[in-house]
């Protein structure tokens, strides 16, 4: 595991030391809870790079994949959203996100569902899906170094992404939710992610992207690239 890759480890494991809910107070003043054992905007800066350069959702239906927390999905319903559906494999992170749509009441505006990618999705169709991947890529092989055991913890597949299987199958799927005219689009760091990969897993899928957002931002203490991804057929 290299150095960028281990520095998030640590990172993961003073969060997830705490045994109690913290508190992510955003630049407008909006509060959320983060339970232990849920990505946690307090500790990653890009949740809140993310909300803040979305494009602009006002009257679309959203699907957003990986909650987390449901800020993501909370601030595009107060960027008035149609409707926004939001989904994590986690149940912590299930439990978190409704906790926070009942706290801001708006469990009306924000539907959070239990289940891993598409899964929970059904007969619907969106205008935007979204998911601020987990874009630390790691091989099979990684998982048995002494830093990460076996099966990844539920703190641990928020930011790990094993061989990139995760995207492969965001890809593959993603286009079929989508109203006509609708954008599948993806948080990813060129530089803490794996480029290589990232372009032979597009390649493969016979896709294209393009960057619509770009820009250079502190984590951690270092210089990272963030994008948002759009994906085109
Ligand atoms: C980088 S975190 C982003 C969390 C949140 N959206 C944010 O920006 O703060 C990635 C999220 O994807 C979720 N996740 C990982 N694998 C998943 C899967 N197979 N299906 C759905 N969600 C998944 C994780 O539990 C985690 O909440």
């Amino acid at each position: 595991m290299n150095q960028k890759l281990l520095n998030i480890k640590n990172t993961l494991d003073k969060s997830r030391k705490l045994n109690t809910s913290e508190f992510f107070v955003d630049l407008n003043g909006l509060e959320i809870q983060v339970d232990p054992n849920v990505f946690s905007p307090i500790y990653f800066e890009d949740s809140y790079f993310f909300a803040e350069n979305m494009i602009d959702i006002k009257g679309l239906d959203v699907l957003e994949i990986g909650t987390g927390t449901g800020y993501f999905a909370i601030k595009m319903a107060l960027n008035k959203a149609n409707k926004v559906v939001a989904t994590d494999v986690s149940k912590s992170a299930y439990n978190n996100a409704l906790v926070n749509m009942e706290k801001l009441s708006l469990e009306d505006k924000v539907d959070i569902r239990l289940g891993s990618i598409f899964e929970p999705i059904l007969n619907e169709k969106f205008d935007v899906i979204f998911w601020n991947i987990p874009f630390c890529y790691i091989e099979e092989s990684t998982k048995n170094d002494s830093h990460i055991s076996g099966k990844l913890d539920e703190l641990e597949s928020a930011v790990f992404n094993s061989e990139y299987k995760l995207l492969q199958q965001y890809l593959n799927e993603g286009f079929k939710f989508l109203n006509k005219n609708g954008k599948l689009l993806l948080g990813f760091s060129p530089t803490i992610g794996n480029k290589v990969v990232f372009d032979n897993v597009v390649l493969s899928l016979g896709l294209s992207y393009k960057a619509i957002v770009n820009k250079e931002v502190e984590m951690d203490g270092h210089k990272e690239i963030l994008q948002i991804i759009e994906f085109y057929q």
